[in-house]
């Protein structure tokens, strides 16, 4: 029977209800509504993965069968999936038409007012305050200050495990060398998450965790104040989030203090200052009008927006490169002769062409995050003429576009070379929105050459330094937060390369 697209601030009660799963059941139903977009029936099991598991594989099993295009009626929240390069380009590019919506409500508990999820004037404002921040003199300071120093330190620990045999959760290590980074790059504060524990770094993996769980929960009890009092997951949560805030609003009361007694400011557009090149020092020396708790969530939401999706494309990268012998040693020999058995420069990185590629193809396999969302501010019609209704949320499945058939040729096997190794960086324009793993439009990621800094020049020093291979009998399945993640972790066994000093050793001779 059709069902009309429902909206689903309008039937908050049903959330409630003690029989709220069988009603999502019934609620699959098969059919088309005036709006010509088929809708799923799903089955029940499906039904129970999407209750917090790997949602984006369901989705791609209702794609083979509906199409590029389908509703989705999950009990009191309906929405219109998208496979399709042509509807996906349509609706990121519309970005007046539609609006982040779920997004923002999961996330808003840790972003407060941060610019990821911000709408309207405010999001361009600080938007367009932030993205200078990123230019590339700064981007060439921190591949050598931070990017080459935190994954030599990770190599340095991984040597202790290549010594005594232990295998390596690298899923962990990865998340710990971004988050290092990400310190570092937006406050100059160094977690140092490698080799300690501290409780800040536990309330950020607790914040992160909670963010996650919220995206995936259907049934979002946390938007009661009153429960979020006595649940213990949440007032852990609050903690976390009270803690990350505190030690935020520290170091930016911290660094003002200097900006202010140097009579700082920026005197050139792409400025750096020598001692601190972080981030919050560029923002404080630009003297942009702007309070310090707007500062705090745009400072956040970097935070998060970079931390476990760099981590992720490395933990993935890797897992695909331990099932590919041959691609791993074509990535080793091309760092041996491109570094010289040193650790690379920002010069350096557009000659690693084969490692890029294998990023690249890491993304395009497992894009974090798998889906993206947006809600219809305004009626539309699609391309293909499917009919969208003011509030109708849509999950733009990256993870689906990825791995069509119609899209791609061999979609689901790692073909590093799929992307030209002298062509250009792949993206959403030179791909007409069949590669997007920083999304596309006005809300495209900031910090996507960051990002691909980032994961190279650790690829590099860690496949420079060790080789590695996945310990046999490991089931690495997926599911779904922000990003990707394995079940139970990537767990690797390291052994210490020579080639790499040999190799420099050989070639400075011959010379
Ligand atoms: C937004 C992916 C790293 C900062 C996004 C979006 C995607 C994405 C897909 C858009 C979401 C949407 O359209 O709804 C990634 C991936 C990364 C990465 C795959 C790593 C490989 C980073 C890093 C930073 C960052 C390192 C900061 C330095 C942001 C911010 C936004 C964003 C602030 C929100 C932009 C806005 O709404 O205007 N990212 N990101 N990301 N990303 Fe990234």
């Amino acid at each position: 029977k059709p069902e009309k697209p429902t909206n689903n601030t309008t039937k908050q009660s049903s959330w409630v209800s003690p029989d709220w799963l069988t009603s999502l059941a019934q609620s699959l139903s098969i059919g088309k509504d005036d709006s010509n977009i088929p809708i799923a029936n799903a089955k029940l099991e499906d039904v129970s993965e999407l209750l917090g598991g790997a949602l984006f594989l369901p989705l791609f099993k209702w794609m083979q069968e509906y199409g590029p295009i389908y509703r989705l009626a999950a009990g009191p929240r309906n929405f219109v999936v998208v496979s399709d390069p042509a509807i996906a380009k349509h609706v990121l590019r519309n970005y007046g038409k539609y609006a982040k919506g779920l997004v923002a409500e999961v996330s808003e508990f840790l972003f407060g007012s941060g610019f990821a999820i911000a709408e309207g004037q405010l999001w361009t404002v600080r938007r367009r305050a932030v993205v200078p921040s990123l230019h590339k003199t700064y981007l060439s300071v921190i591949v050598d200050r931070v990017f080459c120093k935190c994954a030599e330190r990770l190599v340095e620990k991984l040597k202790t495990n290549a010594l005594n045999g232990s295998a390596v959760n690298m899923e962990e290590n990865f998340s710990q060398l971004t988050l290092d980074v990400i310190g570092l790059a937006l406050f100059n504060y160094n977690f140092d998450s490698l080799t300690t524990d501290s409780p800040v770094i536990d309330a950020v993996y607790t914040a992160l965790k909670e963010a996650e769980a919220r995206s995936t929960d259907l049934l979002p009890y946390w938007k009661i104040n009153a429960l979020c009092k006595i649940i213990p997951r949440q007032i852990k949560a609050e903690k976390a989030v009270t803690l990350i805030r505190k030690t935020v609003e520290e170091l930016i009361n911290k660094c003002k203090e200097i900006v202010e007694s140097e009579g700082e400011r920026i005197d050139e557009e792409e400025y750096v200052n020598e001692t601190d090149p972080s981030i919050l020092r560029f923002l404080l020396a630009s003297r942009e009008e702007v309070s310090s708790i707007q500062l705090r969530d745009d400072l956040l939401s970097m935070l998060v927006a970079g931390h476990e999706t760099t981590g992720s494309v490395l933990t993935w990268t890797a897992y695909l490169l331990s099932k590919d012998p041959s691609s791993l040693s074509k990535a080793q020999e091309e760092v041996d002769r491109v570094l010289q058995g040193r650790s690379p420069t920002y010069e350096d990185i557009k000659n690693l062409k084969f490692l890029t590629r294998c990023i690249n193809e890491s993304l395009r396999l497992y894009p974090h995050p798998p889906v993206l969302l947006r809600r219809a501010q305004v009626a539309d019609v699609l391309p293909g003429n499917y009919k969208v209704n003011p509030g109708q949320d849509i999950m733009i499945s990256v993870y689906n576009i990825h791995h069509s058939p119609q899209v791609w040729d061999r979609a689901e096997v790692f073909v590093p070379e799929r992307f030209d190794l002298d062509g250009p960086m792949p993206n959403e324009t030179n791909t007409d929105f069949r590669f997007i793993p920083f999304s596309g439009g006005p809300r495209k990621c900031i910090g996507d050459q960051f990002a691909l800094l980032e994961a190279i020049v650790a690829l590099a020093i860690f496949v420079q330094h060790m080789d590695f291979e996945l310990l046999p009998d490991q089931n690495i399945s997926m599911t779904t937060g922000a990003t990707i993640h394995t079940d139970n972790g990537l767990y690797i066994k390291v052994s210490q390369r020579q080639t790499n000093s040999a190799f420099a050793a050989s070639s400075s001779s011959s010379r």
